[in-house]
C-alpha cells in the first residue's frame, strides 16, 4: 500500500460526512491502514498540565486569560518532577507537558529548568511540549534541554476562520511561522484544528487535512469543538453528535492520507461519549493521554465544559485504558516512547512512497 495518498478536496468532504454503516467502513479501512503503516501499537503518553496562565484571550477557551472565574496555578519544577515521577513509577516513558501560552523569561526558565531535571533523572523519557507560539530561540532552548516533540495547533487553516476565533492581537501569520521554526528546530511536529467549530464549513475541514499533509505533520491532535459556558462562544448553538462523528471521521480521513504519523485519540472525544477515546482508536488513532497532573488542580484545567477529570487513582486508571485498549484488539505501548515514524523517515530522507 502507498504511504502518501492524494485525495482531492471534493473526495474528502464526501468522507468527512459519512454516516452509519458506510462510516464504519472508512473507520474499518483507516484502521487497516493503521496496521500496514505503523502497526497496532497504541502508545500511552502521559499529560501533565503545569500552568493554566496564559496571555491569549481566544474566543472559545475556558482558561482564556480573561475569565477571572479560574483559579490560575503554576507548577514548580519539582512538582512537574512529581508529576513525571507518578507518570514512570506507572511504567510510562512518554509525557506531555502542556500549558497556557506566555513569553516572560520566568516562564521559559520554568520550562527549560523542568525539562532538564526530568531528562536528568529519566535519560530516556520521550516528552513532548505544549507551551505555545514563542520565539524560535526560546524553541531552540527547549530542544537543547530536552523535549523532542512539540504540538502547536492552528485550530484552523482558515485565516479568516482564524480570525473570527481568535482577537486581533493573535495572527495566524505568525501560528503558521512557529510552526515552521518548530520544524527547523529538530521538533517532531504536531498540531491540529478543533473539528466543528463555530463559524466552520465542511470545506474548512477539507482545508485541514490538506493543510497537515502539506506541512508534512509527524503528529496530530485534533478534537471536537465542545463550548465553554464562560467564554464569548460559550452559547453557540452545536450538535454534540455531528460534532463526535466529524471529529471520528476527520481521524480516519488523516490516517488514510498520512498513514504513518502519529493521531491521537482526544479527551474531547471522550467529553462527547463515555467510549469516545476508543471510538477514535476504532477510526485510527495511535496515541492516548491520559491525564497525571495533580487532581486537585484539574478541574482548573476546564478548557470546555464537562472536561473529564480521569481519577485520583492514575494507576488503576492507566490500567482500565490497557485493557480497553487490549479489547479493542490493539497492543497499548508504555514502554517505547513511540516516536512518529513519518519523522524517523524524513529525517532520515528516505521516500515515503
Ligand atoms: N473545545 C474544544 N477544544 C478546545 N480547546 C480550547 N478550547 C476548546 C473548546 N472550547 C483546545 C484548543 C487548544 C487546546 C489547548 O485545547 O484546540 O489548542
Amino acid at each position: 500500500m502507498a504511504n502518501v495518498t492524494s485525495i482531492s478536496k471534493k473526495e474528502i468532504i464526501e468522507l468527512l460526512s459519512l454516516k452509519g454503516s458506510e462510516q464504519i467502513e472508512l473507520h474499518r479501512k483507516a484502521s487497516e491502514i493503521r496496521r500496514d503503516s505503523v502497526s497496532d501499537r497504541v502508545y500511552i503518553r502521559g499529560l501533565i498540565e503545569f500552568s493554566n496562565i496564559c496571555e491569549n484571550d481566544c474566543f472559545y477557551c475556558g482558561i482564556r486569560k480573561s475569565n477571572n472565574n479560574v483559579r490560575r496555578y503554576e507548577l514548580t519544577p519539582d512538582e512537574i518532577l512529581g508529576a513525571v515521577d507518578e507518570a514512570a513509577s506507572s511504567g510510562l516513558t512518554s509525557v506531555v507537558l502542556q500549558s497556557g501560552e506566555r513569553r516572560d523569561r520566568r516562564f521559559i526558565s520554568l520550562v527549560t529548568d523542568s525539562l532538564r531535571i526530568i531528562k536528568q533523572k529519566y535519560p530516556f523519557m520521550g516528552i513532548t511540549l505544549s507551551s505555545g507560539e514563542q520565539d524560535r530561540s526560546v524553541y531552540e532552548e527547549f530542544h537543547k534541554a530536552g523535549a523532542s516533540r512539540y504540538l502547536l495547533r492552528i485550530e484552523t487553516s482558515n485565516e479568516e476562520h482564524y480570525n473570527r476565533l481568535h482577537p486581533g492581537a493573535m495572527s495566524f501569520r505568525e501560528r503558521i511561522r512557529s510552526l515552521h521554526d518548530l520544524r527547523d528546530t529538530g521538533f517532531q511536529v504536531g498540531t491540529g484544528v478543533m473539528i466543528n467549530s463555530p463559524f466552520q464549513i465542511p470545506e474548512n475541514l477539507a482545508d485541514d487535512i490538506l493543510f497537515f499533509q502539506t506541512l508534512d505533520i509527524d503528529m496530530c491532535g485534533m478534537g471536537p469543538f465542545i463550548p465553554h459556558s464562560g467564554t464569548p462562544l460559550g452559547k453557540v448553538e452545536y450538535s454534540a453528535e455531528e460534532s463526535f462523528n466529524l471529529g471520528l471521521n476527520m481521524i480516519a480521513v488523516l490516517r488514510i492520507v498520512m498513514p504513518d504519523i502519529n493521531i491521537a485519540s482526544t479527551t474531547a472525544l471522550e467529553t462527547l461519549s463515555p467510549a469516545g477515546r476508543e471510538s477514535g482508536l476504532m477510526a485510527g488513532a495511535n496515541v492516548v493521554m491520559p491525564q497525571f497532573s495533580p487532581f486537585s488542580l484539574r478541574d482548573s484545567y476546564t478548557l470546555y465544559d464537562n472536561k473529564p477529570l480521569g481519577s485520583e487513582d492514575n494507576r488503576g486508571f492507566l490500567d482500565s485504558l490497557k485493557e480497553k485498549i487490549k479489547s479493542l484488539g490493539l497492543i497499548p505501548v508504555t514502554e517505547d516512547s513511540g516516536t512518529s515514524i513519518h519523522y524517523i523517515r524524513r529525517t532520515q530522507n528516505v521516500s515515503t512512497c
